[in-house]
């Protein structure tokens, strides 16, 4: 099995090399995006394996499916960057849905914790032996509120992190799991979720109802000095909504691992180039504001787990034509796609 990998990273290689060699799946490494320019690549593949800032729109379907491609392998959880109606009946969608949440959970609670404790600003201090503490006053964890919204497998993690430092928890998610309600753990509409979180965390996908789900609106409804994290995907946050509140004083930090139109910076060194999204370079500037680009999943343990579920999924779908990976165009998976629509 031949399959065209797309953003190809130094660190993905050695992984899925491994489980590729020990399953039969060859690998043609691409460092370029998947788009409608490069989707030629993949002529004479099996299938082709892309990733969160690969393109998969309907022209880049179509010249999949004219080269006869039928498998796109996400080496990823989330598929906002599918067009998966589209690709509903031309493509076969397959995905890892878990691979470290406690990967993306630990390093949401490392920039909260480098944010209040302002680590960044201490680190670059000692470096140039400057041991002054002026301005270096955090706050504790301990009895704080945090206000999760989505509760499935990394939000649950985050969650239980947040309880081992002794904080509350206002949880929201559109599907609640209520084995996760306790005493310190409670399901509440968005709106109390914004009117008494200390700190509040992203955890939903990205879809048309979570969009800037962190919009002016809802900051207004926030607490004076709210600490917003997300580690989940850009577009959950207004960027400028955000930028407007740092800059009122109404968010009083924000960690970001995520960003609305990260796809054509994040991953890739820019350091020698004038950065044109005005808005970034402004939250950059700002210091309390922390960006990692896309960094949460990148543990040994993930890129192990997504190499080796990426390869299993190839094996199954191109071997017997079905994997429980697969998603169906309405977002689920296909074992839970109850009508057989997915299969049409
Ligand atoms: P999951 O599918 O286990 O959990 C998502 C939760 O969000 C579910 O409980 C679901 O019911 C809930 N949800 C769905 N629609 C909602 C809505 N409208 N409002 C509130 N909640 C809603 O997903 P998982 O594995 O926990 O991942 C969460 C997100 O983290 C992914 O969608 C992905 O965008 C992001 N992610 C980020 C990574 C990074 O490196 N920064 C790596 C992996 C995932």
């Amino acid at each position: 099995m031949k399959i065209a990998f797309f953003d190809t990273k130094p660190y993905d290689r050695p992984s899925f090399d491994r489980y590729g060699a020990e399953h039969g799946v060859e690998f043609k490494y691409f460092e370029t995006k998947l788009n409608e320019d490069t989707a030629e690549l993949a002529h004479g593949f099996d299938g082709v394996c892309a990733f969160v800032n690969d393109t998969v729109n309907d022209k880049v379907i179509d010249k999949l499916y004219e080269m006869g491609v039928s498998v796109l392998a996400l080496r990823c959880a989330g598929f906002n960057n599918v067009d998966m109606k589209y690709a509903h009946g031309k493509l076969h969608v397959l995905r890892v849905p878990a691979y470290s949440p406690y990967a993306v959970a630990e390093h949401t609670m490392a920039l909260l914790l480098t944010s209040i404790r302002r680590i960044h600003k201490a680190y670059i201090r000692s470096k140039d032996f400057n041991f002054s503490l002026s301005g270096l006053t955090g706050f504790d964890l301990y009895g704080k509120t945090v206000g999760v919204i989505g509760t499935g497998r990394i939000g649950r993690v985050f969650i239980d992190i947040c309880k081992g430092f002794g904080m509350n928890i206002l949880a929201y998610d559109k599907f609640p799991a209520k084995d996760i309600e306790g005493e310190r753990v409670r399901y509440v509409e968005l709106d109390e979720l914004f009117a008494n979180s200390d700190i509040i965390s992203l955890h939903c996908p990205l879809t048309d109802e979570t969009h800037h789900v962190i919009d002016r609106t809802a900051l207004d409804k926030c607490k004076k000095g709210v600490v917003i994290l997300n580690t989940s995907r850009g577009a959950l946050v207004d960027a400028d909504a955000l930028l407007a509140a740092i800059k009122s004083r109404k968010v009083g930090a924000a960690c970001l691992d995520v960003y609305e139109e990260e796809s054509d910076l994040f991953f890739e060194d820019n350091s020698g180039h004038i950065l044109e999204d005005d808005t970034l370079a402004r939250l950059i500037s700002m210091p309390n504001v922390i960006v990692t680009s896309h960094q949460a999943f990148l543990t040994e343990e993930a890129l192990s787990n997504i190499a080796q579920t990426t390869v299993k999924n190839i094996v199954q779908m191109i071997g017997s034509g079905q994997c429980p990976n697969e998603l169906c165009y309405r977002g689920g998976s296909t074992e839970d796609c109850k009508d057989g629509k997915c299969f049409e």
